[in-house]
């Protein structure tokens, strides 16, 4: 197994960084880059698009099998497809932060995405980031990180990033929806958030980002000999 070559799976709850640490990861190994928790939004959009009630999982399923999501990474930004639509922005937005849990605590919604996943993982030579990547998406995967903060750090880092887009100051608000988000996504009964038996777990909370990053790239050479 060459490093290049390597399939990295990353999990972890929201506000670990890990979405700029693992896009970060991919450009430090010449990988591809690929973020489930888009796809998860892309259909969440579509369910609120379309007025289904987040309780009507049947429906929800059911759209979720013929949705089209696609989902791109370049260097310029990462983006995201509602069929030939770009809803990267969109899927950014409070509606769908609100609602994805919900869409995606639906077992068909995550079967079709999960084969997505897998035929876009296949390969190689990619870092793929989501909550059950080295469980159930990819449990062969060659290196799995589970990054970890405490939900305080979380909600102080996403609270800043609020503040510093204009957003306005609302720590409490915040740490209320880190905790009410973590409780979901990991008492969920299909693919609850959870660390895989064999993956590293990598506490983020003193790290600067760049930290987080070399740190990685030194496992993933670890496992797999150093990038030449
Ligand atoms: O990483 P994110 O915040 O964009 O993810 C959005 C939601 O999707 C989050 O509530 C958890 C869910 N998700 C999931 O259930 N499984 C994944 N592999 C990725 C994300």
């Amino acid at each position: 197994m060459s490093t290049r070559a390597s399939v990295v799976a990353i999990d972890g709850p929201a506000g670990t960084g890990k979405s700029t640490v693992a896009r970060g990861l991919a450009q430090a190994l010449g990988s591809r880059y690929l973020d489930t928790g888009a796809m998860y939004r892309v259909v969440t959009l579509a369910v609120l698009r379309a007025g289904i009630a987040l309780e009507d999982t049947e429906a929800i399923g059911a759209l979720a099998e013929r949705v089209e999501v696609a989902v791109d990474s370049q260097p310029e930004g990462d983006r995201a497809f509602l069929g030939d639509e770009d809803v990267s922005r969109e899927i950014r937005g409070d509606a769908v932060t609100r609602a994805v849990s919900a869409v995606s605590a639906v077992a068909a919604v995550r079967t079709r995405l999960v084969a997505v996943q897998q035929q876009l993982a296949a390969g190689g030579g990619v870092v793929v980031e989501g909550r059950d990547i080295g469980t159930v998406v990819l449990p062969d995967a060659d290196v799995k990180i589970f990054l970890t903060a405490s939900a305080e750090t979380r909600a102080r880092r996403r609270n800043d990033q609020n503040i510093a887009a204009g957003l306005g100051d609302d720590y409490a608000g915040v740490l209320a929806d880190v905790l009410r988000r973590d409780e979901l996504d990991s008492t969920r009964a299909v693919s609850p958030l959870r660390p895989a038996d064999d993956a590293v777990i990598v506490d983020t909370g003193d790290m600067t980002q760049a930290q987080v990053i070399d740190h990685l790239r030194d496992l993933v050479e670890q496992h797999c000999g150093a990038i030449r």
